[in-house]
């Protein structure tokens, strides 16, 4: 290349850059059903605290060291202001579109013993999110990832192609969380994400999620299907079982996780994509990087839900018999 057309590149940014779904959680113990109408029920705690899967990644990179960039929409309202006291932490740095007129997204989370969580939520701010709400000067990472996937939906698709081909222009490696389909995975939208991944280098998706995705009934094979397809490498959530790794070329590594007792395993998935990402980013391989997801993963659940916050030092050690839990 000839010095006259030779463009010198800005070293890339050492950070993460999160972009998608930050809302507030409205956490309610004690309820496995809502009381009949026109009565009350005292339960025993209500906890407020920030939620999405973009803010409780963002939030777990930052207790991990890590810079970055949480990039959302909210309302201009107090549930805003809230949100924005609460993620003001070290090496956090938000940049929340305020969206005039409109509220902040917020999920009601309904818990009990020995029952699945409920969870009701109204999107507010997050139905109008697109691509504008992303400023080009934090593209430039170490990876962005875009998290929540099907709660924004005017970030779907075409926009979120351009959105991950434009980080990768800017030097950053791509990773998505869609969660879990509420239209239940229709060969449009299986489509749609499967196009998608063609700009996506690591996919994150948990069990149920590749399996409707691939739409095969087996894990391994759905991830293999998934990967050789779209060319990302596919980190598949397994609960208690810990983590798939499935390259490119569909090779295949299970990540065993340290056993815990689980205190709150809200943001287990999210915790896991902070500490993949953490490692990847610092030029772990997937499957080193995956190890220290499981570990901080089982950090942060087998906490109280009170009191999340954590330091490196105290991430889980591995699990050392290679067997899974
Ligand atoms: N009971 C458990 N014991 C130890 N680790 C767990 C347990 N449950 C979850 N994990 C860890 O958390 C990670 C993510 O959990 P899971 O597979 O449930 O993902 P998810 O469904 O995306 O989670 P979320 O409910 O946060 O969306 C797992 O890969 C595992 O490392
Ligand atoms: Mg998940």
């Amino acid at each position: 290349m000839s010095p006259a057309v030779e463009t010198r590149r800005q070293p890339v940014p050492n950070r993460i850059t999160v972009v998608g779904n930050v809302n507030l959680d409205v956490v309610v113990a004690g309820v496995a059903a809502l009381p009949p109408p026109g009565t009350e029920q005292i339960v025993p705690s209500i906890a407020v605290r920030p939620g999405g899967s973009a803010a409780n990644t963002a939030v777990t990179l930052a207790h991990l060291g890590r810079e970055t960039v949480l990039v959302g929409r909210v309302g201009e309202d107090g549930t805003a202001r809230l949100l924005d006291a609460e993620l003001d932490l070290p090496h956090l740095h938000t940049h929340l579109v305020r969206a005039a007129g409109e509220s902040t997204s917020v999920t009601v989370a309904a818990e009990a013993p020995g029952h699945d969580r409920a969870f009701l939520s109204a999107l507010g701010a997050l139905a109008g999110m697109d691509a504008t709400a992303v400023p080009e000067d934090v593209l430039a990472s170490r990876f962005l990832l875009l998290s929540g996937y099907f709660l924004l939906p005017v970030l779907r698709d075409e926009r979120a192609k351009a959105l991950f081909s434009a980080a990768r222009r800017a030097g950053a490696r791509t990773a998505l969380d869609t969660g879990w389909d509420p239209g239940d995975w229709t060969a449009a939208t299986r489509a749609e994400v499967l196009d998608l991944l063609e700009t996506v280098d690591v996919f994150l998706p948990n069990t149920d999620e590749i399996v409707a995705l691939a739409d095969r009934p087996d894990v391994s094979s759905a991830a293999r299907f998934v990967a050789e397809r779209s060319g990302s490498t596919v980190v598949v959530k397994c609960g208690p079982q810990g983590a798939l790794v499935v390259s490119p070329d569909g090779s295949a590594e299970q990540c065993p996780t340290p056993q815990v007792t689980v205190q709150d395993s809200t943001g287990a998935g999210d915790a896991f994509n902070a500490g993949l990402l953490h490692r990847l980013a610092e030029g772990a391989s997937p499957a080193e990087a995956a190890d220290y997801g499981v570990r901080v993963a089982a950090t942060v659940i087998s906490r109280p839900s009170h009191d999340r916050r954590f330091a490196p030092a105290d991430v889980l050690p591995a699990r050392r018999d290679g067997v899974s839990a």
